[in-house]
């Protein structure tokens, strides 16, 4: 939810702060800003994308090599040119950039009208940078001291960057629940919300605490203090991020590179965990926490979005291969409805970003409350990884693509691969069963490269579909959680309404709906169910409903009553998931190309969403 990027060196701010915005545009796009510091204080916005800000400035003084830049997501206030990033402070002296919520904003607000000061925008965040103006003129403190005190004074979540004309060598900035981190290169500094920006100019980072202020002078080292004025020591790590693996590398969108990744990013995430001929797993993240995850009497996973689907297919895996009961919760809602948990409970908190707003406050109740918390986090060192106990990175590489592909594919591998030690350690599972699925894991990244190969023919369905205004996605069992998440994709990005359902659950409302213009995507590979399967597609026939089937290659009985078929490879129950996934991504990006949709960019969404 908003990206922020900031610059101070020899170079010129302008382009490393565009190139920067462009990069973090996934985490919101409805205006974006940029100011810069050249003697004066410039200031350019406009609602909008990157791009339009980059036209809006064509012509403009865009010099200085000092800037801070923001792309927004809006909370408060409409997208629009006042409200968009930077905000001046009254004497135009300052200007912020800020992610995230004050939310005693109304308060401050107030407070500061009585004394005086005028606001411009309906935003949270030009309340933050009177407050600062307004210390700092009546206390006569440095600038990140004003910040500080201010800082006191908030509640909320924020990541900032502020630049004074009265101190243009200084750049100052903090966070706490946004995520905040400092590149430092030679003689000059970078600031972003996360690495993608910074990876091209220096690999030496300094992820920031929460309630952490930076204090960034030109030509001398950093300071960092905490926002009750503790000094700390910057420690800084090595990126281990690729140029190449923030760069659409020949595709037309980041999802569909992304989509096409997934080969290599489920291997990624077994990569030195699974050795199917010893019979080993291991994940060294959870080493020290595995025998009480064994001894657990429940697991309750809590994620929001596309992890909150990954969570629906771990808890088939634990219940059935290493037979732990399991909850899956919405983050959101398990924080707000005094849920109980015991000093006994296992809190699995699934997320791609590691920011996710209601996922970390899920996290921070249950821990309150003595629970183990085991993180499953793509984003190295990001808030959910640091607020865990323990975890396991999913290794997936960045994912830009508002909508998750590979991270949910990965998140799942890491389930499977936990349940699967779980179910070792209890003796739940026989040895040659053990071997067996072992040894088809390790075959899966093969087979989603085999799957793979039926985009072409995904592409030319997908183009029968593009005025399509509903669809119903069906799936039992471990296919379930499939057909909510193929709905989700859908609807994210192509905007067609579509809802995912348990296959028999249809008869109890949604089969109203059914009529020849409903397509109904039905998961048909379950070994299990399959005679119930075939008997709700009939269901959908004996409605004229149109039936899209994904079926398991070689399948006789759905071929003949399907209207249209995808193949998958063969592969065990358990880890259909992993394959009947990746024809419904390629589904919703072909229909949403085919609608012109902004497939990486969808309306609306962000792709890290640190509000709650
Ligand atoms: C947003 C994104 C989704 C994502 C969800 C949870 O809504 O658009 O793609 O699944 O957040 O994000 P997380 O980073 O916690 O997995």
């Amino acid at each position: 939810m908003c990206g922020i990027v900031g610059y101070i060196g020899s170079r010129q701010a302008f382009p490393i702060l565009m190139k920067g915005l462009y990069r973090l545009e996934y985490r919101g796009y409805d205006s974006a800003g940029i100011a810069l510091l050249n003697g004066d204080l410039k200031l350019y916005k406009t609602k909008g994308k990157v791009a339009d800000l980059e036209k809006f400035v064509f012509g403009k003084d865009i010099t200085g090599t000092v800037g801070i830049a923001h792309t927004r997501w809006a909370t408060h206030g409409e997208p629009n040119n006042v409200n968009a990033h930077p905000h001046f402070s009254q004497s135009r002296n300052l200007a912020i950039i800020h992610n995230g919520i004050i939310e005693n904003y109304l308060a401050l607000k107030k407070e500061l009208i009585s004394r005086g000061y005028k606001f411009e925008s309906d935003t949270d965040t030009e309340v933050l940078i009177h407050l600062i103006d307004d210390i700092r003129n009546n206390e006569g403190v440095t600038l990140d001291e004003a910040v500080r005190i201010a800082l006191n004074e908030v509640v909320g979540a924020y990541a900032i960057a502020i630049i004074s004309k009265n101190d243009p060598d200084m750049l100052v900035a903090a966070r706490k629940g946004s995520p905040l981190v400092v590149g430092i290169g030679i003689d000059e500094f970078f600031l972003a919300s996360d690495a993608a920006p910074i990876v091209e100019h220096t690999k030496e980072v300094i992820y920031l605490n929460d309630e952490e202020i930076v204090c960034i002078r030109r030509g001398e080292q950093i300071k960092i203090k905490t926002i009750k004025n503790k000094n700390k020591t910057p420690y800084s790590q090595k990126l281990e991020m690729n140029l190449s693996e923030i760069e659409k590398g020949g595709f037309d969108h980041f999802m569909l590179k992304e989509i096409y990744e997934q080969p290599r990013s489920i291997l990624d995430s077994m990569r030195g965990r699974l050795n199917a001929r010893q019979g080993k797993v291991k994940l060294g993240g959870i080493i020290d926490y595995e025998q009480k995850m064994a001894n657990a009497q429940r697991i309750i996973i809590v994620a929001c979005g596309t992890s909150w689907h990954a969570g629906l297919v771990g808890e088939y895996l634990f219940e059935d291969l290493a037979r732990i009961p399991v909850e899956v919760e919405y983050a959101s809602e398990f924080r707000y409805r005094n849920p109980i948990i015991t000093e006994d409970d296992i809190v699995i908190a699934i997320s791609q970003s590691g920011e996710t707003a209601d996922t970390l406050a899920a996290i921070e109740l249950a821990k309150s409350k003595g629970a183990t918390i085991i993180g499953i986090c793509n984003v190295v060192g990001s808030s959910i990884a640091r607020a865990t106990h323990a975890g396991s990175y999913t290794h997936a590489g960045p994912e830009i693509g508002v909508a998750s592909t590979k991270a949910f594919t990965a998140q799942v591998t890491i389930l499977t691969l936990m349940a699967l030690r779980l179910a070792q350690m209890r003796g739940t599972i026989k040895k040659t069963r053990f071997y067996q699925i072992l040894n088809e894991l390790e075959s899966i990244p093969d087979k989603v490269s085999e799957t793979l190969k039926i985009d072409t023919k995904i592409k030319e369905l997908a183009s029968l579909f593009i005025g399509t205004r509903n669809f119903l996605y069906l799936g039992r069992g471990y296919n379930f959680p499939v057909a909510m998440e193929g709905a989700l994709k859908l609807k994210e990005i192509s905007y067609i309404h579509a809802e995912g359902y348990p296959a028999a659950e249809m008869k109890h409302g949604p089969i109203a709906l059914i009529d020849q213009e409903m397509p109904v995507v039905v998961i048909a590979t379950n070994k299990g169910t399959y005679d119930k399967v075939i008997s709700n597609i009939q269901e959908v026939k004996a409605r004229r409903g149109i039936i899209i089937a994904i079926v398991t290659k070689g399948d006789v009985a759905v071929k003949d009553l399907a209207d249209y078929i995808i193949e998958v490879p063969e592969t065990e129950e358990l880890l259909v998931p992993l394959l009947a996934t990746i024809p419904l991504q390629l589904l919703s990006y072909h229909i949403a190309v085919g609608r012109n949709c902004n497939v990486d960019q969808p309306r609306n969404l962000a792709k890290s969403v640190t509000v709650e």
